[in-house]
């Protein structure tokens, strides 16, 4: 195992270590989420910055990832977290500037590291310079023709042109001054684009070139299935909306002709060396993710179906087996997650009951949020239980053929935060469902690195309060403890490099006998590297002679409950 980086480790840009030349470095790739707002502050001002992810390239490469890919750094007003960009080929100037930009991608790839960039194609800021440009424009100009403007209804169009809400809360139409309505899918400060708009097709290759040219290596499309749209006339109503089946002739969602876009998108990609790569964030029926994740496309689609799955053998089971299917349908690799910005982090999941963890497939509906529901009775949350599923969870998950997202913060085990004033919140669901719902702020509170350093070395005040009991979790005290979940994150990914293989795994279903087997998973990799899973919170007997990694601490002959095992023939 490499020697643990210290939090305050500064990146050295001269590192000696470079990329690999492998064009499908991708398809197994360990891909680290950074929400760089809430990542590390390099000037104080209490939200993170570019300066602050160069400054823990080392914290990176020490933990093992391949690449990162960064959620919106771009300038905005913040409406959404940064889902909301005024400026797609610019650097937030709270957060830094271009050079900055430069600088970080130099020190990453200098460790190996590649980086992936968030973009944003269904709907700008209501700051962008074409949207300020529509509404000066007036109505029935060319400028309003990028967005989606229609007149409203009833004897003065007073009313929305239709009944449709956001999928934040409330209506998705917004009146202007001069008495014209605009859709938005998000919130109200995220203008949907016009994707039938010439303007705006080009804008986007330009966007997808620009970082490419300053050596971004890949991009993560946001709402990918939603850019092409049918809004001819008459506008079915929302509820005519929701009984339409996603089948390629949805009004708004995964329709067809999305891929002549993404078609266009391949050729810049492909004019590349090597080839820029995509993953798409698609909500779409299973049978239509291989036509965003084929190599003429995006190439790769996340696969979100262990957000929703419970801490179940079963269930990970035909999971693992269908998605491997899904993707080697389509030429691509999987894509596995267990958290990210938009979902309460998985070691509260699982720390809670089955009924309340899981919730829809919808972004707007993150999973396990009903724990969180204010105004509720709230659920226990066995904190101690949710912890170690997730460790035996992303064990098995780091185990899997294909590539593994995973989220700041993850690797210390932290828990979703819960205690966050309203006056504090910052999510636009919060405010759009009368604090009915209450959003995503608790898996974006800014990163504990230091556990006696004022803001827990974060940088300056955090932008979203961290608790007290991030203390415990911070970067010094788990890199101190060989069995803090960063140590074991550490030897799981640098494990992974020396066991990593074809992708390929099979089942094996005789090494456990009944009454056992049916609450256990073993999968065998090539070359031999056995995966067992036991989901039961019963120790089981098992022979762990050839063990090299557990995610608890192992007693002779026997699989502790809730724990992963890797084995591996020793040389
Ligand atoms: C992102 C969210 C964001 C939304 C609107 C999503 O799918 O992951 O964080 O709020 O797109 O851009």
């Amino acid at each position: 195992m490499p020697a643990a980086p210290t939090p305050e480790s500064h990146a050295r840009v001269d590192a000696d270590t470079t990329l690999s030349t492998d064009p499908l470095w991708w398809r197994q790739a360990v891909v680290y989420q950074i929400y760089p707002r809430s990542f590390a502050d390099s000037n104080g001002d209490g939200l993170g910055d570019i300066k602050g992810v160069t400054s823990r390239a080392d914290y990176l490469a020490g933990l093992g990832v391949d690449a990162v890919w960064l959620s919106p750094f771009y300038p905005s007003e913040l409406a959404d977290g940064g889902y909301d960009v005024a400026d797609y080929r610019n650097v937030d100037p709270r957060l830094g500037t271009l050079d900055d930009f430069d600088e970080m991608i130099a020190a990453l790839h200098g460790r190996g590291i590649r980086v992936i960039v968030d973009i944003v194609p269904n709907h700008t800021s209501r700051m962008h310079p074409w949207f300020q440009e529509a509404l000066a424009a007036g109505r029935g100009s060319a400028a309003r023709e990028r967005y989606i403007f229609r007149e409203g209804t009833g004897p003065d169009g007073s009313q929305p042109p239709t009944d449709w809400t956001s999928t934040f809360g409330g209506a998705a139409w917004e009146q202007v001054e001069d008495g014209q309505w605009y859709y938005h899918f998000f919130a109200r400060e995220q203008p949907d684009l016009n994707w039938d708009h010439p303007d705006v097709r080009e804008d986007f290759l330009t966007t997808l070139r620009f970082w490419s040219d300053r050596g971004v290596d890949g991009f993560r499309i946001d709402v990918a299935h939603g850019l092409a749209k049918d809004l001819s006339e008459p506008l079915p109503s929302q509820a005519e909306l929701d009984a339409m089946p996603m089948d390629g002739h949805h009004r708004i969602f995964d329709r067809d002709e999305v891929q002549d876009i993404y078609a266009t998108w391949r050729e810049v990609f492909n004019s590349y060396d090597p080839p820029r790569t995509a993953v798409a964030e698609a909500w779409v029926n299973p049978d239509r993710v291989p036509r965003y994740a084929n190599p003429n496309s995006l190439g790769q689609s996340f696969n979100f179906d262990l957000l929703e799955a419970d801490f179940n053998a079963d269930q990970f089971r035909t999971i693992i087996t269908d998605n491997l299917e899904l993707a080697s349908s389509s030429g691509s690799s999987s894509t596995w997650v267990l958290s990210n910005h938009d979902v309460v982090r998985h070691a509260t999941r699982y720390g809670l009951p089955d009924a309340v963890r899981t919730h829809g497939p919808r972004p707007d509906k993150p999973v396990g949020q009903d724990w969180l529901l204010t105004g509720g009775t709230q659920p226990e949350l066995h904190r101690e239980q949710g912890l170690r599923r997730a460790r035996a969870a992303t064990m098995l998950m780091l185990a899997l053929p294909g590539s593994s997202y995973i989220y700041q913060g993850e690797e210390l085990g932290l828990h979703e935060v819960a205690e966050i004033p309203a006056d504090q919140r910052q999510d636009p669901t919060f405010f759009r469902t009368n604090q009915k719902e209450i959003g995503r702020d608790g898996c974006r509170v800014p990163l504990p690195w230091v556990h006696d350093a004022a803001n827990f070395g974060f940088g300056g005040p955090a932008h979203l309060p961290q608790p007290s009991w991030f203390a415990d979790s911070a970067v010094d005290v788990e890199s101190a403890r060989e069995d803090s979940t960063l140590s074991l994150y550490r030897r799981a990914l640098h494990l992974r490099r020396t066991l990593q293989g074809a992708e390929e795994m099979e089942w094996v279903d005789d090494s456990i006998e009944a009454p056992y087997s049916d609450q256990v998973l073993h999968l065998r990799r090539p070359g031999g590297w056995d995966v067992i899973t036991n989901f039961s919170t019963e120790p089981i007997p098992f022979d762990t002679s050839t063990a090299i990694l557990t995610s608890e601490p192992l007693t002779d002959g026997v699989l502790p409950g809730e724990t992963t095992i890797w084995c591996a023939p020793r040389s």
